[in-house]
Parts: structure tokens; sequence; C-alpha cells
């Protein structure tokens, strides 16, 4: 018996896939490769000792999904696969919903068919969309303000249809909060495609000097110093999170949605000085005005996933920022092989 981890060469799914590895699980992994690298697959197998099968498609592939539920005995499905930039899915949102949506339906309607009911699916605090009631509970409530967060918004929808339909399903959505660091190894970390949107990546490119400096976006918040606060959590920590939801789904029936976070907020600048701090570089920047879209402040209540899951993050800012920084620095152009690299000079 074997999981299926659909996005599994992505940021969080590599770390899944080795924390699934290392707990004795058996792994198919399908990944299309359109915002990834099949190296951070072989560095999955690197670290772990352990092979696994890999198929290099797209959930809207029908026929080749199905091969893979013949081929192989699927037990449970951690579901990461998805398009996330949240500025790409207001110019083009036709491809996030055939992309987000229509994928996870094929990817359902074939457990259906095949009679796989368990599912972990990797949804995002972008459910809560401008919320700013902290600590944001799952009861908190829902609307995206992007077609980024209706994909997710739906596909959780989708899922409670499914169960209601047929109630030996067993589904539970994670709702992450702000994924940040990287594998203690400096072997498997984010690799954002150009300029990054996210904090962390561009507060380390800047840092390398790649880029040359941070815009912090609004001083203005109502938070401690003006600037946007958010609930950063180590993403082997949210790795370890999937394999808690896993076991729970494993055992029961039902659709459940969990915070993923750690319950505490930390603003731009804080950000800056820990980093600034834990690496001894410094981060030059310069305040802009805000993004549009933004909220002041995001941090998650992560008590019903302690209390239902067993799970907690137990990784620190501190640890956070060093695991990105080593990853920046041992892979400055990310996964580009090193005899691509060698062959570039
Ligand atoms: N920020 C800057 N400068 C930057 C980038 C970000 O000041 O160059 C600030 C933002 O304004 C915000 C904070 O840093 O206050 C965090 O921004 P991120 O872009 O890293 O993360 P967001 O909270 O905006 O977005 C994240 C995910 C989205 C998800 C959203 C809500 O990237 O996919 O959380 O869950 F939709």
């Amino acid at each position: 018996m074997a999981i299926l981890v659909t996005g599994g060469a992505g940021y969080i799914g590599s770390h899944t896939c080795v924390e699934l590895l290392n707990a004795g699980y058996d792994i198919v992994v399908v990944d299309n490769l359109s915002n990834s690298s099949a190296e951070s697959l072989l560095r999955v197998t690197e670290l772990t000792g352990k092979e696994f099968a890999f198929y290099p498609i797209s959930l809207n592939n029908r026929p080749d999904m199905e091969g893979i539920f013949r081929n192989h005995r699927i037990e449970a499905v951690i579901h990461l696969a998805g398009l996330k930039a949240v500025g790409e899915s207001v110019s083009v949102p036709l491809r996030y919903y055939h992309n987000n949506i229509s994928g996870s339906i094929v990817l359902c309607e074939i457990m259906q068919e095949y009679g796989v009911k368990k599912i972990v699916f990797s949804s995002s605090a972008t459910v809560y969309g401008t919320s700013e009631h902290v600590p944001i509970t799952e009861n908190a409530p829902l609307g995206a303000t992007n077609a980024y967060g209706r994909t997710k918004l739906m596909i959780e929808e989708i899922m409670r249809d499914l169960h209601v339909s047929d109630s030996t399903w067993s589904i539970a959505l994670l709702r992450y909060f702000n994924p940040i660091g990287a594998h203690e190894s400096g072997r498997l970390g984010e690799d954002p495609n150009g300029i990054p949107n996210n904090l962390m990546p561009y507060i380390t490119q800047v840092a390398v000097g790649g880029l040359k400096e941070l815009q912090v976006y609004g001083d203005d918040y109502a938070t401690t110093d003006g600037t946007g606060v958010r609930d950063y959590i180590h993403v082997v920590d949210l790795a370890q999170g999937h394999l808690k939801a896993l076991e729970k789904v494993m055992e029961t029936t039902g659709v459940e949605a969990y915070n993923l976070g750690t319950g505490r907020g930390y603003s731009v600048l804080e950000m800056v000085q820990t980093f600034e701090r834990v690496t001894g570089r410094s981060v030059p920047y310069k305040i802009a005005s805000r993004r549009p879209g933004d909220i002041g402040v995001c941090y998650s209540d992560p008590t019903k996933a302690e209390r239902e899951l067993g799970w907690i993050a137990h990784k620190g800012i501190d640890e956070m920022c060093l695991d990105s920084w080593r990853w920046q620095t041992s892979n400055p152009r990310g996964y580009v092989v090193e005899n691509e690299m060698l062959a570039n000079i």
C-alpha cells in the first residue's frame, strides 16, 4: 500500500515526502514540474536512502492518472499539486481554475472509482480572506479575495460536498499559514521562479546580494512597528502536520479543517532583525506603500490541530531564518544541478 503525493516535487511536497519515507510509508509522487524540479526528488532519495515511483504528469491527464491507481495500491492521497501565485492568479484566472479545480475533481473522481476515500488537502489561510480578528480559528468566516484563494476555498467546498454525498470519505483540509525555512541539510528548500513574491525568499536573496533591497510593504498597519504581521511556520513542522493528518484520516471518516501555524505573529521588521541577528548578514530595506490586497495581521489559533491531531509546531523563528539562509547559500541558483551550472560557466 502506498500514499500518493500530488505536487510532491514542490517546496512543501518534497519536505513531506522526506517525512513520509522516514516514517516508513511507501510513496508514489505525481508532479507536472510546472513550478518545481525533479532534482528535488533525487534529493529526497539522497536524504532518505529510499526510492519511489514518480510520474511527471498533470492531474488533468485522466488516462495517466488512472494508470497510477491501476499500477499501485494507493491507500490515501496527500494532495498538494496546484498553482499558487496570488498575483498571477489575478491575471490568468482560467489557468488557475482549470489547473487547481479541474485537477482536483479528476483526482477525486478517480479516487472514488478506485474506492480510495482518504485525502489530506493542501489548503491555505488565504481562505480566511480579510479576516483580521486574531488569532484565527477554523470557525472564522471564510472568503477569498483573489482567484488563487477562491480555488482553495472551492476545493474545500467540493470536498465537503463529496463527504455529504458519501460519508465514508475521510478528508483533512490543512490551512497553512506562512511556510518558510528549509530542510536542515540545506538540500531541500523553496525555489521560486524569478523575483520572489514572498518575504523570506526575498530577504535571503537581498542578503546574498542578488537583489538590492527589500521593500517593506507598509509601515502604517495597526501593529507594534506598523509593518504586517504573519504566522511563519517551519516547512518541516508543516510537513510533519501532514503525517499527523494522514494518521487521522486513516482511522476516521469525516471532513475537518485544521490550521497549521505556530500561533505567534512576527512583523516584517522583526523578521528582518531576526534574520540579521542569526545570520550576521545585513538586509537593506526601504519602506514602500502597502501591497494591494494585503492585510495587517494574520496569525493562527493552532489548538484544534494540537487537540485532534496531536500536532504542534516545534521550530522557532531563529531556526526558520537559519535554515532558509543555509538553503540559499548552498543553492544560489536553486535546483539548477551542478553539471548544468558547470556547463554554463
Ligand atoms: N512583504 C514585504 N515585502 C516583500 C514581500 C512581503 O514587506 O517583498 C510583507 C507582506 O506585506 C506581508 C508579509 O511580508 O506583510 C508576508 O508576505 P508574504 O508575501 O510572504 O506572505 P502573505 O502573507 O502575503 O501570503 C501568504 C502566501 C499566500 C497565501 C497568503 C494567505 O504566500 O499564498 O499567505 O495565506 F495566500
